[in-house]
């Protein structure tokens, strides 16, 4: 074994890891930002009952087995007839989305693996995995939601969503997770949304970017002084009235 993979080991195994990246970041001027985001627990944000769950067995790139009932909860509850998705991943949340809210239309966009390195913004090494991949949508292709799904597969960044404008009651944002893609797939949700109103849903408030882009979006802009975490998930919402 190399003397790195010893010294890693060693850290891990001592819990040193995490404040030995921390101090890296330091040196270098990176400073994880707080999450300042409230937070509201999904049965506040919802109700007492419980959603349709398929496929829930979770692979590496999915949010987690009760981020999924959240998002499937909070589509039950507010029964969308238009629901977007930036991210398709394997389409497990597509097909949970789909499930709860039986009369949705849902439009998924995800990024061919060949524009990995064509994409408008940068895009950070931990989503690559998730982008290099034989097929999106697996999960819900072959089942009854298929027929109401469709797939668009582009850069979320050059895809021109004004064919779906004022159309969505429900968008769920979690491509990529660069600060300017969040920005990016941000502004362009709030188009969706039919006359301005819904829900937003971004994943992953807990890395650094997504934690950045979206607490600037708290701290100054007016639109968004609602967002909300959801207890013990990295979900956050913003319903708009
Ligand atoms: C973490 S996965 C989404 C996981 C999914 N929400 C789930 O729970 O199964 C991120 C997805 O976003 C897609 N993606 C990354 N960058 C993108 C971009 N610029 N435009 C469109 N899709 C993008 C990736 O191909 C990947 O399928």
């Amino acid at each position: 074994m190399g003397y790195w993979l010893k010294r890693l080991g060693y850290l891990v195994t001592k819990g040193k890891f995490r404040s030995s990246v921390a101090e890296h970041k330091h040196s270098k001027g990176i400073v994880d930002p707080e999450m300042l985001l409230p937070t509201i627990t999904i049965e506040e944000a919802t109700d007492d009952s419980e959603p349709i769950l398929s496929e829930v067995v979770h692979a590496d790139g999915n949010v987690s087995e009760e981020e999924l009932r959240c998002i499937a909860k909070l589509v039950k509850f507010h029964q969308p007839k238009g629901i977007f998705e930036i991210g398709t991943f394997d389409g497990r949340t597509t097909l949970n989305m789909a499930l709860n809210a039986p009369e949705a239309k849902v439009v998924t966009i995800d990024l061919p693996p060949e524009e990995l390195h064509s994409t408008s913004f940068r895009i950070k090494k931990a989503d690559h995995s998730f982008i290099k991949k034989d097929i999106s949508g697996s999960r819900f292709i072959g089942t009854d939601t298929e027929s109401r799904i469709t797939q668009i597969y582009t850069d979320s960044a050059k895809f021109d969503y004004s064919k779906y404008a004022s159309q969505m009651d429900v968008v769920f944002i979690d491509g990529a997770h660069t600060y300017e893609y969040v920005l990016s797939d941000t502004a362009n949700s709030r188009k969706l949304l039919r006359d301005g109103k819904g829900l937003l849903i971004w994943h992953d408030y807990g890395w650094r970017e997504v934690i950045q882009a979206l607490n600037e979006y708290y701290e100054n802009d007016p639109y968004f002084k609602g967002l909300k975490n959801i207890k013990g998930t990295s979900l956050v919402y913003l319903a708009v009235e």
